[in-house]
């Protein structure tokens, strides 16, 4: 069997991971891929804004599906160009991927069909904008409403930076066409999980849980990043928590995008906010998360490949289930010098030597003339350990962080203090 992944980061390694230990006779490609990716399969050198180039090479290599990683290409309709063509496709159409693309589409579906969330208004002047955020009061949310590359919400706590961010979006055009509308909301109070469902559209196959940790440095300090780490599982996340949100949350949002003639096939990833008042959904994407992604995989014990083909051919996943392993894993990111702003690309890296339980995922790495392994994206490896306990997998994901060479490299040291705050909490230590 033959797979087409789209995408070249951390994610895509691990699913391309996770499908090949699936089933190892699998022959994976990878668009554009990368070094880590290149070990399990072939990697082919088109890019993932490349819809022609991608249907071309689905053309050539004949694949039994095609699984898209990133955001954009969906939101640009690779998976409508490729199913045209007569493909199996893991990820939503274009339509359906406005659920992630625009936050103003995504807030009005979420508030016809009955989704809870933080309230919010659209605006698209910057009169009508502060006004709303005058109504809300401090702290407040200002958000792009199209896709930001994660730099689009900002959480302001003085209506002057209110103001700044505004501005910025609607009148200097700071952010592109993504700012020209955008939302001001409600801020919501709470720790934050993100909520991983594969989904035919009807049946929804809820994940383990994870928490993200978005802050560059140790503490949730810093500047916020695409992800400097993630654990899980969160035992925030009980089972009923899950089966809540599977009601309240995930089958309401599909309906709602079945009844707009968008029905929603792939992975939907529910942002949430616990708050005291209930979980409420702070964003969906449409598409694996990552680092989270990156955490969660190796804690599946059953296939991913045989519910992901059912969705992309449209076979259904009723009868389907999910197995998890009762260990935990911690993902640390390794990051480049510099990121998330100005992030030095080119150094060399050397790796540690292969361990059990350590899955050292290539995130943003090439290969330079000579042949050698060298930095190339902000974020160069997501290094997931699993064990026991979560102190025991954060410490070796750490280790093992810390020991990849890399100059200037970044990581943090503390993913999952939230979880283990709680655990000692509950043993009274
Ligand atoms: P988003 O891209 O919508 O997930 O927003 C990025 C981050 O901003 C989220 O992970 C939250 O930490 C924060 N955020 C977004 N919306 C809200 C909100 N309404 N209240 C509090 N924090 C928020
Ligand atoms: N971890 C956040 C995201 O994938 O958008």
């Amino acid at each position: 069997m033959r797979l087409l992944i789209v995408g070249g980061g951390g994610r895509e390694h691990a699913l391309a991971w996770k499908l090949s230990k699936d089933k190892p006779s699998i022959e994976i490609i990878a668009a554009p891929g990368n070094p880590g990716i290149a070990t399990l399969g072939r990697c082919a050198a088109v890019s993932t804004d490349d819809i022609p180039g991608i249907v071309a090479l689905a053309k050539t290599e004949r694949p039994e599906m095609v699984v898209i990683g990133p955001e954009a290409p969906l939101a640009a309709g690779m998976s409508d160009a490729l199913r045209a063509a007569g493909f199996a496709v893991f990820g939503p159409s274009r339509l359906a991927a406005r659920i992630e693309s625009s936050k103003s589409f995504a807030k009005a579906l979420m508030r016809e069909a009955g989704v809870p969330t933080a309230r919010a208004v659209r605006c698209v002047d910057v009169e009508s904008a502060r006004r709303a955020a005058r109504e809300f009061g401090t702290p407040v949310v200002i958000k792009a409403s199209g896709l930001a590359a994660g730099k689009g919400v900002l959480v302001c706590d003085t209506m002057a930076d209110a103001e700044r961010a505004i501005d910025a979006m609607l009148r200097d055009d700071s952010f592109g066409p993504a700012g020209r509308e955008l939302l001001v909301e409600e801020w919501m109070a709470g720790e934050e999980i993100s909520l991983f469902a594969i989904t035919d559209g009807k049946t929804v196959l809820p994940m383990l849980a994870a928490q993200d940790h978005k802050r560059l440095l140790d503490g949730d300090r810093g500047p916020n990043t695409g992800g400097m780490g993630a654990y899980a599982p969160v035992s925030l996340s009980s089972e009923a928590l899950v089966e809540d949100a599977v009601e309240r949350v995930f089958q309401p949002t599909l309906g709602a995008l079945r009844a707009a003639g968008a029905p929603f096939s792939g992975l939907l990833y529910a942002g949430l906010m616990l708050t005291p008042q209930g979980a409420k959904v702070v964003e969906f994407n449409c598409r694996f998360g990552d680092p989270e992604t990156e955490a969660i995989l190796p804690l599946l014990e059953s296939s991913l490949l045989e519910p992901m083909l059912a969705v992309a051919k449209g076979e259904g996943l009723s009868g389907k289930a999910l197995k998890w392993s009762r260990e935990c894993a911690v993902t640390t990111v390794v990051a480049a010098d510099g990121y998330p702003d100005r992030v030095r690309k080119g150094d060399p890296i050397e790796l540690p030597p292969r361990e059990p339980n350590i899955h050292v995922f290539h995130s943003g790495t090439g290969i330079d003339a000579d042949g050698n392994l060298i930095a190339t994206g902000g974020r160069v490896f997501a290094v997931t350990a699993v064990a026991s306990t979560l102190a025991e997998a954060r410490r070796a994901s750490v280790r093992v962080a810390e020991s990849v060479r890399l100059e200037g490299k970044q990581l943090r040291t503390d993913i999952g203090w939230r979880e283990q705050e709680r655990s000692a909490g509950a043993t009274g230590d």
